[in-house]
């Protein structure tokens, strides 16, 4: 997927990619978009636009959006920006190449108040976690942008600086984690405020890296599409939907789940201790004071944790004082004699099990805080309707609380249910999980 040809003009652009220093990447987020979602992105975004548009890449690396949209509309004027004045002189090569008058500038897009630069926006915004910025910009951005909240990546504001710029037009290539985690809920808010007219994801793996990643177009026609978008084409599944906060872009899920409210109304699932230096607060060796029995993600198996005998060195205010994106938590939420803990290697496959060790899990793990029987909820998130309707919405790589929170709770008596996933009966969890759905 990721060999099919470029045009030659690009070739500029792959030698700056090449050369670019490992620090200087992370700093500025400098990943180039495969040609063929760019071509067919831009091609949705300038279906039905007049004469002598503008159009302006804000964070143009090597000109390659400004390059599609000058194939398809010779008549524009094409603006591009970007922080990096050894991206421009790319780009300035690629345009020349191409036979394309590109009007560049150095500027940090995020400075500025001026709106509606350009009729088109176009690009594939700076990746950058917060941690990774210096201090003053962050706190600069933090205050002037209201995407940017908690520890959403800067790709957010530079989305919502992308609407300021626009007159009505965006079409950019974007990670998946906005449509779902909790950090985003603000840039989701302003761009649904928005005319959505596609929203695509992009094969795994188009980046080469183990990032989702989206098409996102905003456009007049306003159609509301949902799909997925290769180099063999759009194939569009249907209308966009947007539930509890999340939006599914699956194909059309082939099971629907009848239930009695919804999960999240009943349990709390929360992410479990974020620490973010593992090799100083959790480690194999004998118990020291403070310490609690620890697991990761990775330990949880259907129905069983495989411990391997870390611990966690619980000090919260030592923890939160290392880094201001650690989350310990309250002990209070682990210490507890039964709770779910929740796991997957995909968005497909959930794996649950019911801690009794009073362990405080590492962050991909969920616990869960509510009434009622925990081996109930356990054999829920563990039978095959369950995970035929999570898997069928969700493909991202974590499985996240705020998509769980939306699964139909099953009408009825689930004892049986609870007894299947006491003796670990996948055959059994599966029956009862089905009956107790109707299905
Ligand atoms: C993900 S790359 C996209 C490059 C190109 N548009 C593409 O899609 O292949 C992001 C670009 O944003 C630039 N950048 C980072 N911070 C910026 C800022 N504050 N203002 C403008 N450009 C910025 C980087 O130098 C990099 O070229």
């Amino acid at each position: 997927m990721r060999g099919l040809p470029e045009p030659e003009a690009l070739a500029p652009g792959r030698r700056w990619e090449a050369q670019i220093p490992a620090d200087r990447r992370k700093r500025l987020g400098q990943w180039l978009t495969p040609w063929w979602a760019v071509e067919a992105v831009t091609a949705e975004a300038l279906t039905g636009l007049g004469p002598r548009p503008v159009i302006l890449d804000p964070a143009c690396g090597d000109g390659r959006w400004l390059l599609a949209a000058g194939a398809l509309r010779p008549d524009a004027i094409l603006m591009g920006w970007d922080i990096d004045a050894d991206a421009l002189n790319a780009a300035a090569e690629v345009g020349a190449r191409a036979g394309l008058t590109l009007q560049l500038s150095r500027r940090d897009a995020l400075q500025g108040e001026e709106r509606g630069v350009a009729d088109v926006i176009l690009g594939n915004p700076p990746y950058v976690r917060p941690q990774n910025l210096p201090a003053a910009d962050r706190a600069r951005i933090w205050a002037r942008y209201r995407s940017a909240t908690d520890k959403a990546d800067l790709y957010a504001p530079f989305m919502e600086r992308m609407v300021e710029l626009s007159r009505g037009r965006l079409a950019v290539v974007v990670a998946d984690t906005w449509l779902s985690m909790v950090s985003f809920a603000a840039l989701r808010d302003l761009l649904f405020a928005e005319p959505i007219d596609l929203l695509a994801r992009l094969p795994a793996g188009s980046f080469g890296a183990r990032v989702g990643t989206v098409a996102l177009v905003i456009h007049p026609a306003g159609r509301a599409r949902r799909g997925a978008l290769s180099p063999e084409g759009l194939v569009v599944h249907g209308p966009l939907t947007r539930a509890e906060g999340v939006v599914t872009l699956g194909e059309t899920p082939a099971l629907t789940l009848d239930g009695d409210g919804h999960l999240g109304d009943r349990w709390r699932l929360r992410m479990g201790v974020v620490c973010g230096d593992y090799a100083r607060w959790v480690h194999p060796g004998p118990p020291e004071p403070g310490d609690q029995p620890t697991i990761r993600g990775r330990d949880v198996a259907r129905f069983v944790i495989h411990d391997r005998g870390e611990r966690l060195r619980y000090d919260p205010a030592a923890i939160l004082q290392r880094t201001p994106y650690a989350a310990p938590k309250h002990a209070g939420l682990f210490d507890v004699p039964e709770k779910v803990v929740l796991s997957g290697a995909s968005g497909a496959v959930l794996r649950a099990a019911v801690d009794t060790a009073r362990r405080f899990p590492l962050d991909s793990c969920y616990v869960s805080e509510g009434a009622g029987d925990p081996w109930a909820l356990c054999g829920l998130l563990n039978s095959a309707s369950v995970n035929a309707w999570y898997g069928a919405r969700f493909t991202g790589a974590r499985v996240k609380a705020v998509e769980l929170h939306g699964l139909p709770w099953p009408a009825g008596d689930l004892r049986a249910l609870a007894e299947a996933a006491r003796a670990s009966d996948q055959a059994g969890v599966d029956a009862e999980a089905a009956r107790a759905y109707g299905l």
